[in-house]
Protein backbone atom coordinates (compact mmCIF):
# COMPACT_ATOMS: atom_id res chain seq x y z
CA UNK A 1 0.00 0.00 0.00
CA UNK A 2 1.45 3.55 -1.12
CA UNK A 3 2.34 5.77 2.05
CA UNK A 4 -0.15 8.16 1.24
CA UNK A 5 -3.12 5.87 1.28
CA UNK A 6 -2.53 4.63 4.70
CA UNK A 7 -1.75 8.04 5.76
CA UNK A 8 -5.36 8.70 4.60
CA UNK A 9 -6.66 5.22 5.90
CA UNK A 10 -5.09 6.10 9.79
CA UNK A 11 -6.76 9.61 9.52
CA UNK A 12 -9.73 8.35 10.93
CA UNK A 13 -7.88 6.19 13.74
CA UNK A 14 -7.69 7.84 17.36
CA UNK A 15 -3.74 7.54 17.86
CA UNK A 16 -2.88 4.22 19.45
CA UNK A 17 -2.20 5.44 23.32
CA UNK A 18 0.97 4.03 25.10
CA UNK A 19 2.17 3.98 28.94
CA UNK A 20 5.48 3.60 29.68
CA UNK A 21 6.77 2.19 32.85
CA UNK A 22 10.09 3.39 33.69
CA UNK A 23 12.29 5.90 32.57
CA UNK A 24 15.89 5.20 32.78
CA UNK A 25 18.46 4.80 30.03
CA UNK A 26 16.19 2.95 27.62
CA UNK A 27 12.08 4.25 28.74
CA UNK A 28 14.30 7.94 28.42
CA UNK A 29 15.32 6.71 24.61
CA UNK A 30 11.65 5.31 23.51
CA UNK A 31 9.83 8.58 24.54
CA UNK A 32 12.34 10.30 22.64
CA UNK A 33 12.05 8.16 19.67
CA UNK A 34 8.63 7.83 19.28
CA UNK A 35 8.67 11.59 19.75
CA UNK A 36 11.12 12.02 17.01
CA UNK A 37 9.86 9.52 14.21
CA UNK A 38 6.19 10.45 15.10
CA UNK A 39 5.30 11.66 11.95
CA UNK A 40 7.65 8.92 9.55
CA UNK A 41 5.80 6.18 11.84
CA UNK A 42 2.37 7.78 11.06
CA UNK A 43 3.23 7.90 7.18
CA UNK A 44 5.35 4.21 6.86
CA UNK A 45 2.81 1.81 9.25
CA UNK A 46 -0.28 4.12 9.23
CA UNK A 47 -0.57 4.21 12.84
CA UNK A 48 0.03 7.23 15.37
CA UNK A 49 1.67 6.29 18.15
CA UNK A 50 1.19 8.83 21.57
CA UNK A 51 2.90 8.52 24.59
CA UNK A 52 0.47 9.51 27.36
CA UNK A 53 1.78 8.49 30.78
CA UNK A 54 5.43 7.52 32.05
CA UNK A 55 6.21 6.06 35.28
CA UNK A 56 8.86 7.10 36.91
CA UNK A 57 10.05 6.97 40.76
CA UNK A 58 11.22 10.75 41.19
CA UNK A 59 9.37 12.87 39.82
CA UNK A 60 11.51 16.03 40.63
CA UNK A 61 14.59 14.43 38.55
CA UNK A 62 15.73 16.15 35.56
CA UNK A 63 14.30 13.68 32.37
CA UNK A 64 15.78 15.98 29.30
CA UNK A 65 13.75 14.93 25.92
CA UNK A 66 10.63 13.48 28.01
CA UNK A 67 7.80 16.19 28.61
CA UNK A 68 7.16 16.86 32.58
CA UNK A 69 3.49 16.79 32.01
CA UNK A 70 3.14 12.83 30.79
CA UNK A 71 5.27 11.77 34.38
CA UNK A 72 3.38 10.27 37.13
CA UNK A 73 4.57 7.88 40.16
CA UNK A 74 1.54 6.12 40.21
CA UNK A 75 1.49 2.57 38.37
CA UNK A 76 -2.07 2.44 38.86
CA UNK A 77 -2.76 5.79 36.49
CA UNK A 78 -0.57 4.67 34.13
CA UNK A 79 -2.46 1.44 33.68
CA UNK A 80 -5.40 2.23 34.47
CA UNK A 81 -5.70 4.96 31.90
CA UNK A 82 -6.82 3.48 29.02
CA UNK A 83 -4.11 3.04 27.40
CA UNK A 84 -3.68 0.82 24.74
CA UNK A 85 -0.19 -0.50 24.75
CA UNK A 86 1.56 -0.69 28.23
CA UNK A 87 5.76 -0.44 27.29
CA UNK A 88 7.74 -2.69 30.59
CA UNK A 89 11.10 -1.11 31.29
CA UNK A 90 11.04 -0.93 34.70
CA UNK A 91 13.31 -4.60 34.61
CA UNK A 92 13.25 -7.01 37.42
CA UNK A 93 10.43 -10.02 38.07
CA UNK A 94 8.33 -7.93 40.57
CA UNK A 95 6.73 -5.88 40.24
CA UNK A 96 7.08 -5.80 36.56
CA UNK A 97 5.16 -9.24 36.50
CA UNK A 98 2.49 -7.92 38.39
CA UNK A 99 2.44 -5.22 36.41
CA UNK A 100 2.04 -6.55 33.53
CA UNK A 101 -1.15 -9.21 34.45
CA UNK A 102 -2.68 -5.84 35.65
CA UNK A 103 -2.08 -4.13 32.24
CA UNK A 104 -3.85 -7.29 30.58
CA UNK A 105 -6.69 -7.16 32.50
CA UNK A 106 -7.29 -2.97 32.06
CA UNK A 107 -6.97 -4.40 28.00
CA UNK A 108 -3.60 -3.27 27.17
CA UNK A 109 -0.94 -5.34 24.80
CA UNK A 110 2.41 -5.74 26.29
CA UNK A 111 6.04 -4.87 24.99
CA UNK A 112 9.32 -5.25 27.67
CA UNK A 113 13.03 -5.45 27.93
CA UNK A 114 12.33 -7.66 30.96
CA UNK A 115 14.81 -10.30 30.22
CA UNK A 116 14.70 -11.60 33.89
CA UNK A 117 11.17 -12.13 34.27
CA UNK A 118 10.83 -13.76 30.59
CA UNK A 119 13.52 -16.00 31.83
CA UNK A 120 11.94 -16.95 35.02
CA UNK A 121 8.32 -16.94 34.10
CA UNK A 122 7.95 -16.05 30.49
CA UNK A 123 5.84 -19.30 29.66
CA UNK A 124 3.31 -18.61 33.03
CA UNK A 125 3.00 -14.71 31.58
CA UNK A 126 2.67 -15.84 27.85
CA UNK A 127 -0.08 -17.86 28.78
CA UNK A 128 -1.90 -15.31 30.74
CA UNK A 129 -1.42 -13.08 27.98
CA UNK A 130 -2.99 -15.35 25.46
CA UNK A 131 -6.02 -16.19 28.01
CA UNK A 132 -6.75 -12.87 28.26
CA UNK A 133 -6.63 -12.11 24.09
CA UNK A 134 -3.50 -9.99 24.86
CA UNK A 135 0.16 -10.27 23.47
CA UNK A 136 3.10 -9.53 24.37
CA UNK A 137 6.61 -8.16 22.07
CA UNK A 138 10.17 -9.15 23.57
CA UNK A 139 12.50 -8.29 20.78
CA UNK A 140 14.31 -5.89 22.84
CA UNK A 141 14.81 -8.39 25.61
CA UNK A 142 17.79 -10.34 23.83
CA UNK A 143 20.44 -8.38 22.02
CA UNK A 144 19.37 -4.65 22.12
CA UNK A 145 18.95 -3.78 18.41
CA UNK A 146 19.61 -6.90 17.03
CA UNK A 147 16.30 -8.50 15.67
CA UNK A 148 17.49 -12.00 16.71
CA UNK A 149 13.85 -12.93 18.42
CA UNK A 150 12.23 -12.09 14.78
CA UNK A 151 15.02 -14.14 12.87
CA UNK A 152 14.13 -17.28 15.13
CA UNK A 153 10.30 -17.03 15.30
CA UNK A 154 9.88 -15.61 12.13
CA UNK A 155 12.73 -16.11 9.77
CA UNK A 156 13.84 -19.60 10.76
CA UNK A 157 10.01 -20.40 11.44
CA UNK A 158 10.01 -23.14 7.94
CA UNK A 159 13.85 -24.13 9.31
CA UNK A 160 14.94 -26.41 12.71
CA UNK A 161 17.44 -24.75 14.78
CA UNK A 162 20.64 -26.66 15.63
CA UNK A 163 22.64 -24.56 17.87
CA UNK A 164 23.04 -20.55 18.92
CA UNK A 165 26.61 -19.58 19.77
CA UNK A 166 26.59 -15.84 20.70
CA UNK A 167 28.17 -12.69 22.29
CA UNK A 168 24.92 -11.60 24.37
CA UNK A 169 25.80 -9.24 27.40
CA UNK A 170 27.20 -5.73 26.14
CA UNK A 171 29.20 -5.41 29.57
CA UNK A 172 31.08 -8.40 29.78
CA UNK A 173 32.08 -7.49 25.60
CA UNK A 174 32.84 -4.01 26.58
CA UNK A 175 35.47 -4.67 29.16
CA UNK A 176 36.90 -7.49 27.73
CA UNK A 177 37.55 -5.09 24.88
CA UNK A 178 39.10 -2.11 27.02
CA UNK A 179 41.04 -4.67 28.63
CA UNK A 180 42.86 -5.99 25.57
CA UNK A 181 42.72 -3.07 23.34
CA UNK A 182 44.08 -0.24 26.60
CA UNK A 183 45.40 -2.83 28.80
CA UNK A 184 42.58 -1.34 31.26
CA UNK A 185 41.83 -2.89 34.82
CA UNK A 186 39.04 -5.28 35.13
CA UNK A 187 36.71 -2.88 37.62
CA UNK A 188 37.98 -0.32 35.90
CA UNK A 189 36.43 -1.11 32.57
CA UNK A 190 33.41 -2.57 34.44
CA UNK A 191 32.75 1.20 36.01
CA UNK A 192 32.79 2.74 32.19
CA UNK A 193 30.46 0.18 31.07
CA UNK A 194 28.09 1.42 34.19
CA UNK A 195 29.30 5.25 33.26
CA UNK A 196 27.63 3.98 29.43
CA UNK A 197 24.46 3.03 30.28
CA UNK A 198 25.48 -0.79 29.39
CA UNK A 199 25.23 -2.14 32.38
CA UNK A 200 22.55 -3.56 34.48
CA UNK A 201 21.29 -1.56 38.07
CA UNK A 202 23.62 -3.92 39.38
CA UNK A 203 26.69 -5.18 37.12
CA UNK A 204 27.24 -8.47 38.83
CA UNK A 205 24.61 -9.44 36.78
CA UNK A 206 26.64 -8.89 33.61
CA UNK A 207 30.42 -9.99 35.03
CA UNK A 208 28.64 -12.97 36.30
CA UNK A 209 27.17 -14.22 33.68
CA UNK A 210 23.48 -14.15 34.26
CA UNK A 211 22.13 -11.88 31.96
CA UNK A 212 23.21 -13.51 29.25
CA UNK A 213 21.90 -16.93 30.41
CA UNK A 214 18.42 -15.36 30.65
CA UNK A 215 19.01 -14.11 27.38
CA UNK A 216 19.94 -17.79 26.20
CA UNK A 217 16.90 -19.19 28.29
CA UNK A 218 15.16 -17.10 25.91
CA UNK A 219 16.17 -18.04 22.91
CA UNK A 220 16.33 -21.55 23.74
CA UNK A 221 12.78 -21.57 24.66
CA UNK A 222 11.83 -20.13 21.18
CA UNK A 223 13.95 -22.28 19.26
CA UNK A 224 14.49 -25.67 20.84
CA UNK A 225 11.90 -28.26 21.55
CA UNK A 226 13.35 -28.81 25.04
CA UNK A 227 10.29 -31.21 27.38
CA UNK A 228 12.28 -31.29 30.53
CA UNK A 229 13.66 -28.47 32.82
CA UNK A 230 16.95 -30.30 33.23
CA UNK A 231 17.67 -30.13 29.86
CA UNK A 232 17.37 -26.12 30.01
CA UNK A 233 20.44 -25.93 32.79
CA UNK A 234 22.68 -23.49 31.75
CA UNK A 235 26.29 -24.06 33.07
CA UNK A 236 27.60 -20.97 33.98
CA UNK A 237 31.21 -19.07 34.50
CA UNK A 238 31.07 -15.45 35.01
CA UNK A 239 34.10 -13.23 33.58
CA UNK A 240 35.87 -12.20 37.04
CA UNK A 241 38.12 -14.90 36.55
CA UNK A 242 39.41 -13.24 33.57
CA UNK A 243 42.74 -11.47 34.21
CA UNK A 244 44.72 -8.75 31.80
CA UNK A 245 47.48 -11.89 31.95
CA UNK A 246 45.04 -14.22 30.04
CA UNK A 247 44.42 -11.87 27.70
CA UNK A 248 48.12 -11.54 26.69
CA UNK A 249 48.76 -15.12 26.52
CA UNK A 250 45.49 -15.81 24.36
CA UNK A 251 46.46 -13.69 22.02
CA UNK A 252 49.94 -14.55 21.92
CA UNK A 253 48.36 -17.72 20.54
CA UNK A 254 47.22 -15.40 17.97
CA UNK A 255 43.69 -15.84 19.72
CA UNK A 256 41.23 -13.46 21.43
CA UNK A 257 38.91 -13.99 24.87
CA UNK A 258 35.23 -13.95 24.16
CA UNK A 259 32.15 -14.30 27.23
CA UNK A 260 30.30 -17.07 24.79
CA UNK A 261 26.60 -18.57 25.39
CA UNK A 262 25.98 -21.55 23.11
CA UNK A 263 23.14 -23.85 23.30
CA UNK A 264 23.42 -27.05 21.03
CA UNK A 265 20.97 -30.11 20.34
CA UNK A 266 22.86 -33.32 21.84
CA UNK A 267 22.28 -36.95 22.07
CA UNK A 268 20.81 -36.56 25.73
CA UNK A 269 18.60 -33.34 24.89
CA UNK A 270 20.64 -30.25 24.87
CA UNK A 271 24.04 -28.58 25.78
CA UNK A 272 23.75 -25.09 27.06
CA UNK A 273 26.62 -22.93 28.51
CA UNK A 274 27.21 -19.43 29.37
CA UNK A 275 31.26 -19.02 29.83
CA UNK A 276 34.41 -16.88 28.58
CA UNK A 277 36.51 -19.29 25.87
CA UNK A 278 39.70 -18.77 23.37
CA UNK A 279 38.92 -18.17 19.88
CA UNK A 280 40.66 -17.70 17.01
CA UNK A 281 41.22 -14.71 15.69
CA UNK A 282 38.90 -15.61 12.37
CA UNK A 283 36.00 -16.75 14.44
CA UNK A 284 32.67 -14.73 13.22
CA UNK A 285 32.37 -13.49 16.98
CA UNK A 286 36.31 -12.69 17.48
CA UNK A 287 35.27 -9.68 15.68
CA UNK A 288 33.06 -8.72 17.68
CA UNK A 289 34.14 -5.11 19.56
CA UNK A 290 33.01 -3.16 22.73
CA UNK A 291 29.36 -2.83 23.45
CA UNK A 292 28.36 -4.79 20.51
CA UNK A 293 26.81 -8.29 20.31
CA UNK A 294 26.88 -11.01 17.47
CA UNK A 295 25.08 -14.62 17.46
CA UNK A 296 25.39 -17.25 15.13
CA UNK A 297 22.36 -19.60 13.99
CA UNK A 298 22.47 -22.48 12.82
CA UNK A 299 19.79 -23.97 11.02
CA UNK A 300 19.45 -27.30 9.48
CA UNK A 301 18.14 -25.82 5.80
CA UNK A 302 19.74 -22.63 5.53
CA UNK A 303 23.56 -23.49 7.03
CA UNK A 304 24.79 -20.66 9.42
CA UNK A 305 23.24 -16.68 9.87
CA UNK A 306 25.49 -14.24 11.72
CA UNK A 307 23.96 -11.28 13.38
CA UNK A 308 25.74 -8.54 14.99
CA UNK A 309 25.20 -5.14 15.86
CA UNK A 310 24.76 -3.23 19.59
CA UNK A 311 23.79 -5.75 22.07
CA UNK A 312 23.12 -2.63 24.86
CA UNK A 313 22.74 0.67 25.71
CA UNK A 314 19.87 3.39 25.35
CA UNK A 315 19.21 3.93 21.61
CA UNK A 316 19.52 0.57 19.97
CA UNK A 317 17.36 -1.07 22.90
CA UNK A 318 14.79 1.55 22.50
CA UNK A 319 14.40 1.39 18.81
CA UNK A 320 13.91 -2.60 19.31
CA UNK A 321 11.02 -1.50 22.09
CA UNK A 322 9.60 0.67 19.43
CA UNK A 323 9.48 -1.70 16.34
CA UNK A 324 7.13 -3.94 18.98
CA UNK A 325 4.96 -1.03 19.72
CA UNK A 326 4.84 -0.29 16.06
CA UNK A 327 4.15 -3.94 15.55
CA UNK A 328 1.48 -4.29 17.64
CA UNK A 329 -0.06 -0.85 17.30
CA UNK A 330 -0.61 -1.78 13.63
CA UNK A 331 -2.36 -5.56 14.71
CA UNK A 332 -5.14 -3.59 17.24
CA UNK A 333 -5.59 -1.43 14.39
CA UNK A 334 -6.12 -4.09 11.70
CA UNK A 335 -8.20 -5.64 13.76
CA UNK A 336 -10.47 -3.34 14.99
CA UNK A 337 -10.65 -2.83 10.79
CA UNK A 338 -11.95 -6.64 10.89
CA UNK A 339 -8.81 -7.29 9.35
CA UNK A 340 -6.80 -9.91 10.64
CA UNK A 341 -3.26 -9.21 12.45
CA UNK A 342 -0.52 -9.58 10.16
CA UNK A 343 2.13 -12.23 10.73
CA UNK A 344 4.46 -10.88 13.73
CA UNK A 345 7.51 -11.13 15.45
CA UNK A 346 5.64 -11.21 18.61
CA UNK A 347 3.03 -14.10 17.58
CA UNK A 348 4.50 -17.30 19.29
CA UNK A 349 6.47 -16.81 22.56
CA UNK A 350 9.05 -18.75 24.67
CA UNK A 351 7.38 -22.09 26.04
CA UNK A 352 6.12 -22.31 22.11
CA UNK A 353 2.26 -20.55 22.71
CA UNK A 354 0.58 -18.43 20.22
CA UNK A 355 -0.44 -15.44 21.14
CA UNK A 356 -2.17 -13.06 19.70
CA UNK A 357 -6.50 -12.23 19.40
CA UNK A 358 -8.17 -14.88 17.49
N1 LIG B 1 23.29 -5.07 30.68
C1 LIG B 1 22.89 -5.57 29.43
C2 LIG B 1 24.12 -5.83 28.59
C3 LIG B 1 21.97 -4.60 28.75
O1 LIG B 1 25.19 -5.31 28.95
O2 LIG B 1 24.05 -6.52 27.58
C4 LIG B 1 21.30 -5.13 27.53
O3 LIG B 1 20.48 -6.23 27.82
Amino acid sequence: MARADLRSLSSSARPVRIGVLGCGSVGRGFVQLASAHRERILARSGVELDVSHVLVRDLTKDRPGVDRRLLTDDADEVIQSGCDIVVELIGGIEPAGELIRSSFEYGADVVTANKALLAAAGRTLFREAAASGRRIGFEASVCGGIPIVGAITRGLAGDSLESIQGILNGTCNYVLTRMEEEWMEFDDAVRLAQDNGFAEADPALDIDGHDAAQKLAILVELGFDLESDSERTIALTGLREVGISDIAQARARGRVIRHVATARHTADGAELRVAPIELPRTHRLAGVRDENNGVVLRGDAVGDLFFSGKGAGSMPTAAAVLADVIEIAQSRRGALEGRRPAASRTASSPGGLVLGRA
